[in-house]
């Protein structure tokens, strides 16, 4: 494989924060002397008790337990407003950006202060109190901001469910964790359509119950139904209660949100980030990956009812000072310019979005990009899956003219910030590889067998050691959180995650190992697909795997097996697709369904969806060894009735 090296460029070695040999310094002492390294970097933030214990971790089987600034006490919102009032009350903390160009909004800090005090008081008259959950099933408005940092300034937990999520599975996310206050809009609106947000709120209540208040926020001014008692529309609660509200002190480890995110099994899983080591490590990354100084302009295009949202639109921007943009619309709406003319708009010097969102809009050509100015950016951003070095390059020579670093960030929601990446000023670039890890993170790569491998080298991803902003437990199932992240390879953090590592010690992520797949940058798991099509009347069996797909990285295939004597017809696969989106959102829909008499098992009964992975990749003559099979007929059968990408 030819590889191409960008070194650094030297204006940026002069003005980054670290340049290489500071890096390396850098790294070396974290992983040196962990206690130290984090003593000093924890004080980034401001604590009104300062901590004495820095880390308190065992990755020991049975009784995992992560534990960092335990003893100091402090406040998110404190720390992402209160804190800036003083030096910069008048700044810009967020830019909003409509889904519609002529409509945008700018908020000073001082202006943050008091909405968010204003929606932290709407919430207490609720009984809204630390520790409490409460649901944020939001369109990409300014409120969601404020009533994040509502929460966190009260120390109530929150649990953002994206707003493509159905109303089935906001159901289950509102029940799992008993979630009493819902907040939303009465309709959100993306690319021109418009999303019943309030409609799926009352759905999924109809199906779970246990909610006391339904917070409504306008913004489309659609007619929606609002039950008495329980639902209130903000703008009203608002009007009766101050703009000033205490910071409600927290320990470091008081929970400060639940994300809720697939795996290979199961339910999703809520991941719990905490308090202290969350805001330290996502800070500091934010400062160091996007070499943020004081008055740049950061937008990250991710959504908030994602991590990178919570972490690089809300949390790690806002606690270092900065103007962050907050984008309601979609990358072609109203045209295929809309990222950069948003870029020349306000004048975007960090840009940090997905491979998918690239790769759309390279297929859309040149010229929508072309003919817009882009001067102000210095510096292009990476996340969510591997990025295809032919996308890279485009974006670095398209898109950032030649002119600017692109940091490609590995990370997960369980890691709360960024885990390997390069630096811009540090770390020469090559396209497709994550490059190496951001101080504090040992990256271990291991065999099947757990057997730790050395020097360039291929294998399963593993960190030995925690950092602060790693998840603390799944919620309500700390035993799920042990078994999941800590069995496989014992003694490690196991992110599920193949990677190689090539001479020079770079990493470049092989994509997930387990039965998870990545579609345009969002996680799915294969066994909730699969759940939601067998809970169709018609189907008896599916089986779902992903396959290489030139948009979206990766796209979902499912083998259905019909009930006996139904009619496997075109109009029934359109209906599964449906049916899917139906139960989960539009980002699980099946691109290709094919239906399968059977489907190849051991004799067992356990599918091997090795063979049905390969069949999606059409590496037909590499199926590996099939003696094990009850019918090895089934085989060809299915490769017959292979479904064509779209
Ligand atoms: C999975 C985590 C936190 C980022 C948003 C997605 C894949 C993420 C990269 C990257 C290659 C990547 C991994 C990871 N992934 N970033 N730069 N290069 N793969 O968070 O939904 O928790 O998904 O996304 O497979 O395990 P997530």
């Amino acid at each position: 494989m030819q590889e191409k090296v960008y070194e650094v460029p030297a204006d940026w070695a002069k003005r980054a924060y670290v340049d290489e040999a500071r890096y390396n310094e850098m790294y070396e002492a974290s992983i040196r002397d962990p206690e130290a390294f984090w003593d000093e970097h924890g004080r980034r933030i401001d604590w009104f008790t300062p901590y004495e214990k820095v880390k308190n971790v065992s990755y020991a089987p049975g009784e995992v337990s992560i534990r960092w600034f335990e003893d100091g006490v402090t406040n998110v919102a404190y720390n992402c407003i209160d804190r800036h009032l003083e030096t910069r009350g008048d700044q810009t903390a967020i830019i909003w950006e409509g889904d519609d160009p002529s409509e945008s909004r700018l908020i000073t800090y001082r202006e943050l202060h008091d909405e968010v005090c204003r929606f932290a008081n709407v919430l207490r008259n609720r009984g809204v109190e630390k520790g409490d959950r409460v649901t944020i099933y939001m369109p990409m408005i300014p409120e969601a901001a404020f009533a994040m940092l509502a929460c966190a300034r009260l120390g109530a937990i929150h649990s953002v469910v994206f707003g493509g999520f159905s109303p089935d599975s906001l159901a289950g996310r509102i029940e799992d964790c008993a979630s009493k206050v819902v907040i939303t809009a009465d309709e959100g609106l993306r690319g021109g359509r418009k999303v019943p947000l309030k409609a799926n709120v009352d759905a999924a209540i109809a199906k779970v119950g246990g909610v006391d208040h339904v917070v409504v926020v306008r913004r489309t001014g659609a007619d929606v139904a609002m039950e008495p008692g329980r639902d209130v529309w903000y703008h009203e609660a608002a009007a009766l209660v101050t703009s000033e509200c205490p910071c409600e002190p927290m320990e470091a480890e008081d929970p400060l949100f639940i994300l809720y995110t697939s795996g290979s099994t199961g339910k999703p899983k809520g991941v719990l980030h905490t308090t202290g080591g969350y805001l330290v490590y996502a800070s500091m990354t934010h400062q160091y990956v996007f070499d943020y100084h004081d008055g740049d302009i950061f937008w990250c295009t991710a959504d908030v009812g994602w991590v990178t949202g919570h972490s690089y639109i809300l949390y790690g921007p806002l606690a270092n000072g900065a103007t962050t943009l907050m984008f309601e619309g979609v990358p072609n709406y109203p045209d295929n310019s809309r990222f950069w003319r948003v870029i020349d708009k306000h004048q975007v010097n960090i840009f940090y979005t997905a491979p998918t969102a690239i790769r759309a809009l390279m297929q859309a050509g040149d010229e929508p990009v072309k003919k817009t100015s882009r001067t102000s950016l210095r510096l292009l951003g990476s996340v969510g899956e591997p990025i295809n070095p032919e996308a890279w390059e485009w974006y670095y020579r398209v898109v950032g003219d030649g002119r600017c670093p692109i940091v490609d960030t590995w990370w997960q929601t369980e890691t709360g910030g960024i885990l390997i990446s390069p630096l811009p000023g540090a770390i020469a670039l090559k396209p497709g590889s994550a490059t190496r890890p951001f101080f504090g993170i040992r990256p271990e790569i291991v065999d099947a067998e757990g057997k730790v491998l050395e020097g360039a080298t291929e294998g399963n991803l593993c960190i030995a050691d925690s950092w602060p902003g790693q998840m603390r437990t799944v919620y309500g199932d700390h035993q799920r959180f042990m078994d999941t992240y800590f069995s496989t390879y014992p003694g490690k953090y196991f992110t599920g995650d193949g990677c190689r590592r090539d001479a020079d010690g770079y990493y470049w992520i092989t994509g997930r190992v387990d039965d998870v797949i990545n579609v345009s940058g969002h996680r799915m798991g294969t066994a909730e697909v699969e759940s939601a099509l067998v809970a169709h009347a018609k189907v008896s069996e599916a089986a779902v795997v992903g396959y290489p797909h030139d948009i979206k990285g990766q796209g979902i295939y499912a083998y259905v097996t019909l009930m006996a004597g139904v009619e496997p017809t075109e109009e029934l696969r359109k209906e599964l697709v449906q049916w899917v989106r139906k139960e989960i959102g539009p980002i699980a829909s099946p691109d290709l369904v094919q239906f399968a008499p059977n489907l190849p098992k051991t004799r067992s009964g356990k599918i091997m969806r090795r063979i049905l992975r390969k069949i999606a990749e059409d590496e037909f003559s590499n199926l590996g060894d099939t003696s094990t099979l009850a019918d090895p007929s089934v085989v060809d059968d299915l490769i017959h009735n292979r479904q064509n990408k779209r």
